[in-house]
C-alpha cells in the first residue's frame, strides 16, 4: 500500500525543485491541484492551540491554499485538524513544515518529518525547510550545539526526504547569502525557497533579488514587522501605526495591514501573516487586490530601516545573518533603533 502511494505521489509530483515559476495567487487549475507556492499563506507561530484548527479551516475555506506550519511551534496536530475540517482536497493545499535545529541527525530528521506528516495528516508535505543553519545536539538540555553535523550533511539528509516522497520540496530559512551559496554549491536536489525575515522594515532588496536570479523563492516570514507582540526593539510605534503607511492605506481605502501585505506580494515574495481572527483572516486575503504605483514603491524603499526583530544567535551563541542587515552582535552590542 505505502510502495503503490509512494509510486502515484512519484508520478503526481516529480521531485525536483529550483523552478523560478512568477508569483501568483494560486498557481492552480481545476481540480489539477497546486503547483507552485501561492503568494500568501496562514503562518501559525504563537498561533493558540486552541484556536488554530478554526482558524486554519476558515483560512482554506475562505480561499487561502497555504499553511506555514514548523514542528516547534507544537500545534501542527491542531493545524491539521483545521486543514481535515475544510472543503478542499489535500492536492489544493501547499503544506510546508520545517525540520527543527535538534533534528539535523538522518534518523532524527526522518522521525521529525514523519511526525510533521502524522500531526498535520497531510500524507506528504510540499515543502520542508532547515528551520535554522544551526544543529543542537538532540535531547540534550537546552540549546547546545552539535558540532559534528554541518548544514552540508543536513541538505544531503534532507535530499533524503524527497527522494523517499516526504516531502515534494526542500528550502531553507534564516540562512546568511554564504550559507545559501554553499548549498547551490552542493545540491543534487536544490533549495525551492528559502523563508526569511523581511518587511518594510528590512526589505534586504539585494538579497530578495539574488534569489529571483538564482531561481529560489522568497516566503517572507513576520511580514507585518513588529506587529507581532513578541518582537521588542524599542521601535517607537508598530507598522500598523506609521504614518507612511496609514498614510498609503487611507489613499486606497484599505487597512495598513493589507497595504504592508500587498507590498510584500508586489515585490514578489510570498507572504505568510498569521492570525487566528476571522476578520484579520479575510481582510489579509484582499491584499491580493491593492496595487501601488512604482512612485510608491520607490518611497516604500526609501523608509527601510534594517531593524531585524527575529534573531536567536546571540541566544544560541551563533553569528546569524553575518554578511545581511543588522546580524547578531554576539559581543552585546545591538544596533541603535530609530525612525
Ligand atoms: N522560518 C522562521 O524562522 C519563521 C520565523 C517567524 C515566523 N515564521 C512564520 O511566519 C508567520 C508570520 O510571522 P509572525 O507570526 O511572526 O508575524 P506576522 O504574521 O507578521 O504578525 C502576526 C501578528 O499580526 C496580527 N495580525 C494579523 N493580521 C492582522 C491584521 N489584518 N490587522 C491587525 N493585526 C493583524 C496577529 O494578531 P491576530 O491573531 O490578533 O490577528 C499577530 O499578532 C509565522 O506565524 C510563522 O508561520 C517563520
Amino acid at each position: 500500500m505505502t510502495v503503490i502511494f509512494s509510486v502515484l505521489l512519484f508520478l503526481f509530483f516529480p521531485c525536483n525543485s529550483q523552478f523560478s515559476e512568477p508569483a501568483v495567487a494560486v498557481e492552480q487549475q481545476p481540480g489539477a491541484g497546486i503547483k507552485g507556492i501561492p503568494s500568501i499563506g496562514l503562518g501559525t507561530w504563537l498561533s493558540d492551540k486552541g484556536k488554530v484548527a478554526h482558524a486554519t479551516e476558515y483560512a482554506l475555506d475562505l480561499g487561502y491554499h497555504h499553511i506555514d506550519a514548523a514542528w516547534i511551534y507544537r500545534n501542527e496536530d491542531q493545524t491539521g485538524k483545521g486543514i481535515a475540517a475544510s472543503k478542499l482536497h489535500r492536492k489544493d493545499i501547499w503544506v510546508t513544515s520545517k525540520l527543527w535545529n535538534s533534528h539535523h541527525r538522518p534518523a532524527e530528521a526522518e522521525r521529525a518529518v514523519k511526525e510533521s506528516i502524522s500531526n498535520l495528516g497531510v500524507g506528504y508535505l510540499d515543502l520542508y525547510l532547515m528551520h535554522w543553519p544551526v544543529s543542537f545536539i538532540p535531547n540534550s538540555d537546552g540549546n547546545q550545539l552539535d558540532k559534528s553535523v554541518t548544514i552540508l550533511d543536513t541538505w544531503r539528509t534532507m535530499e533524503g526526504l524527497v527522494r523517499a516522497n516526504y516531502t515534494r520540496h526542500i528550502g531553507i530559512s534564516n540562512f546568511a547569502k554564504v550559507d545559501v551559496e554553499a548549498i547551490l554549491e552542493m545540491c543534487t536536489i536544490c533549495p525551492y525557497a528559502h523563508e526569511f525575515e523581511t518587511h518594510p522594515y528590512l526589505q534586504q532588496q539585494e538579497f530578495v533579488d539574488y534569489h529571483r536570479e538564482i531561481g529560489l523563492k522568497v516566503i517572507a516570514y513576520s511580514p507585518l514587522a513588529n506587529t507581532n507582540p513578541v518582537y521588542n526593539r524599542g521601535l517607537p510605534y508598530g507598522i500598523l501605526e506609521d504614518p507612511l503607511w496609514t498614510g498609503l492605506a487611507e489613499k486606497k481605502n484599505v487597512t495598513a495591514a493589507q497595504a504592508v501585505l500587498a507590498w510584500g506580494i508586489q515585490r514578489g515574495t510570498m507572504v505568510i501573516p498569521r492570525s487566528v481572527k476571522e476578520s484579520h483572516i479575510a481582510q489579509n486575503l484582499r491584499a491580493l487586490e491593492i496595487e501601488f504605483t512604482k512612485r510608491e514603491m520607490e518611497d516604500i524603499a526609501k523608509a527601510d530601516k534594517k531593524v531585524r526583530l527575529s534573531n536567536p544567535g546571540k541566544k544560541w551563541g551563533v553569528p546569524l545573518f553575518h554578511d545581511l542587515d543588522d546580524p547578531t552582535m554576539l559581543d552585546g552590542e545591538t544596533k541603535a533603533v530609530e525612525l
